[in-house]
C-alpha cells in the first residue's frame, strides 16, 4: 500500500514508463485512457494530510469511473455528485447515503424525482441547493431532509473564466440572502445541515489571496446563520485545487492552503468540508494516441492523431496546455531533431489541436504520443461529435493493467437512434431515468 511519504506532490508525464504504455496500446488500441488507481491514492493520502480536520468528498464529476469511486471511498472520501446519474454511479459503488451528496444546479425535474425517490430509502443523503426556487420544488415533492444551500460570496478563481463559479449569478443564492433562506427552510421543516459555496476549478498558488476572502466570506456567514438556524453540522468551501499542467509550474503548497484556509475561516461550530476532483485524479491519467498524417504546412508540421476534442475537449475548451510526449521517440535509440509541430485531431474544426507549434521530437506516422493529466475532466467530458465512438479506459492497478470501460463502437453510437425508428411509441418514451413527473408545471400552472 501506498505511503504518503513516498508520494511526489506532482506526477510530471516523463515518469511514466513508455514500455508500459506502449504495451497497453498494442493490446488494447488508441485512443485509450489510462488511470494509475495508486497515484489516485497517493493523491488523495496527501491532501488528508494536509486537511486533517476536515471531511473530504471527492468531486465526481473530475472522473465518475466506478474504480475510482471505489478507491477513494476506501481511503475515506465522501462522494459529491453533480446529477442523478452520478448519485447513481456513487450508489452502484458502495455508498451509502451519508457519504453522498448531490449538489443540484437548476435541476432538471427528472433529476429531482430520482433523488426523492432515492431519498426515501437512503434518508441520510444530502442535498446542497443553489435557489430558493430548487427548495420550494424539493417540498412539492414530499422531500424534508438534509438540506444544505449554495451560496453565492461574490468571488470568483480558477484556471479560466468558464470554470471561475463563485461569483457567477447562475450558482447559489446570494450570500446576503442565505440567512433568511435558511431561516426559512428550517421553520418548513427541512434539516438545514450545512452552507456550501464552490470559488471555481484550477485554483493556483497566486490566486491564495482569493481564496483566503472566499472561505473568509463562508466562515463569516456561518457565524450570522448559526445565530439564527443554530448550529450548522458543516460548512463546505468547495474544491478548486489546481494541478501543475505545465512543467515549469510548481505543485500547491498544501500546507500553506490548509493553512490560509483554517485562518480565513476562523472559529467555527461546524465541520470543515472541501471537495477536490481535479487533485486527485489529473496527473493519475494519461491519453494514449497513435500518430496517422504528417503534413507539412506553411508554417508548422501538423501531426494527425486519432484522438481528438471529442476525447479530451479541454484544449478546445479552455485554451488548457497539456504536456505531450512522444512514446515512441523515447523508446528509439535515434535521436530526434526537435521542431515546432501541431498536433492535431481528426474532428472538422480548426479548434481540434492540442497544442500548435510546439516543441516537439521530430514526428513520425505510427508514433504513440501520450498526452498528460488527462486523468481529470478528460473521459468524463468525451463525447460522440463527427459520430466518434468513445475510447477505452484502462486502470493500472496492484501491478496490472486491465480493462475497465470497453471502447465504444459506432455501432454503440447509432443504436439509440436505430431502437428508436424500429421501436414503437411506447420504446420512445423510455428512459433508464423515467420520464420527468409533473410536479413543477403543476405548481406554476
Ligand atoms: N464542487 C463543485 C460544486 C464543483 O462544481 C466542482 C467543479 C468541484 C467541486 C470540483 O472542482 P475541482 O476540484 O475539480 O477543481 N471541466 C473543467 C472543470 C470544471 C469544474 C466544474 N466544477 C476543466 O476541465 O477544467
Amino acid at each position: 500500500m501506498t505511503d504518503v511519504g513516498d508520494s511526489p506532490s506532482v506526477r510530471r508525464l516523463s515518469a511514466w514508463d513508455a514500455a508500459e504504455l506502449q504495451t497497453l496500446v498494442d493490446d488494447y488500441g488508441s485512443p485509450l485512457y489510462v488511470l494509475d488507481l495508486e497515484r489516485v491514492r497517493q493523491n488523495y493520502r496527501r491532501l488528508a494530510a494536509a486537511f486533517p480536520d476536515a471531511d473530504i468528498l471527492y468531486a465526481v464529476k473530475a472522473n465518475a469511473l466506478g474504480d475510482v469511486l471505489t478507491t477513494l471511498r476506501e481511503e475515506g472520501a465522501g462522494l459529491e455528485c453533480a446529477s442523478a446519474g452520478e448519485v447513481q454511479r456513487a450508489l452502484e459503488a458502495g455508498a451509502s447515503g451519508s457519504e453522498v451528496h448531490y449538489t443540484a444546479v437548476n435541476p432538471p425535474a427528472r433529476d429531482l424525482d430520482w433523488i426523492v425517490d432515492t431519498w426515501r430509502e437512503h434518508p441520510d443523503l444530502t442535498v446542497t441547493v443553489g435557489s430558493e426556487d430548487t427548495i420550494d420544488r424539493l417540498a412539492d415533492r414530499g422531500y424534508d431532509g438534509r438540506l444544505c444551500l449554495r451560496v453565492n460570496p461574490g468571488i470568483g478563481a480558477g484556471h479560466h473564466e468558464k470554470v471561475q463559479t463563485g461569483a457567477a449569478a447562475k450558482f447559489g443564492v446570494p450570500a446576503e440572502r442565505a440567512v433568511d433562506v435558511l431561516a426559512d427552510a428550517a421553520g418548513r421543516g427541512f434539516d438545514v445541515v450545512g452552507i456550501h459555496s464552490h470559488v471555481g476549478s484550477g485554483v493556483s498558488s497566486d490566486q491564495l489571496d482569493d481564496h483566503r476572502e472566499f472561505v473568509a466570506r463562508m466562515g463569516d456567514l456561518a457565524r450570522k446563520v448559526s445565530h439564527v438556524v443554530g448550529d450548522l453540522e458543516f460548512v463546505d468551501v468547495g474544491g478548486g485545487f489546481g494541478v501543475p499542467y505545465r512543467t515549469d509550474e510548481e505543485p500547491l503548497d498544501l500546507e500553506s492552503v490548509a493553512d490560509a484556509t483554517r485562518e480565513a475561516l476562523g472559529e467555527i461550530d461546524a465541520r470543515l468540508t472541501i471537495e477536490p476532483g481535479r487533485y486527485f485524479v489529473a496527473d493519475a491519467g494519461v491519453l494514449l494516441t497513435d500518430v496517422n498524417t504528417i503534413k507539412a504546412a506553411r508554417d508548422t508540421t501538423v501531426v494527425g492523431v486519432d484522438a481528438g476534442m471529442t476525447t479530451l475537449i479541454r484544449p478546445a475548451m479552455y485554451d488548457a496546455y497539456h504536456p505531450i510526449r512522444n512514446l515512441t521517440a523515447d523508446l528509439d535509440a535515434d535521436e530526434r531533431e526537435m521542431i515546432p509541430q501541431t498536433v492535431a485531431g481528426p474532428i472538422c474544426e480548426s479548434g481540434d489541436v492540442f497544442c500548435a507549434d510546439r516543441e516537439l521530437p521530430a514526428t513520425e506516422r505510427g508514433d504513440v504520443l501520450a498526452i498528460g493529466n488527462a486523468g481529470a475532466y478528460g473521459y468524463e467530458m468525451a463525447n460522440q461529435y463527427n459520430s466518434r465512438p468513445r475510447p477505452a479506459s484502462i486502470i493500472l492497478a496492484d501491478g496490472d493493467a486491465r480493462l475497465a470501460r470497453r471502447r465504444e463502437t459506432v455501432d454503440d453510437v447509432t443504436r439509440p437512434e436505430r431502437e428508436t425508428c424500429g421501436g414503437t411509441d411506447a420504446d420512445r418514451k423510455t428512459d433508464d431515468h423515467p420520464a420527468a413527473s409533473d410536479t413543477d408545471n403543476q405548481r406554476v400552472r
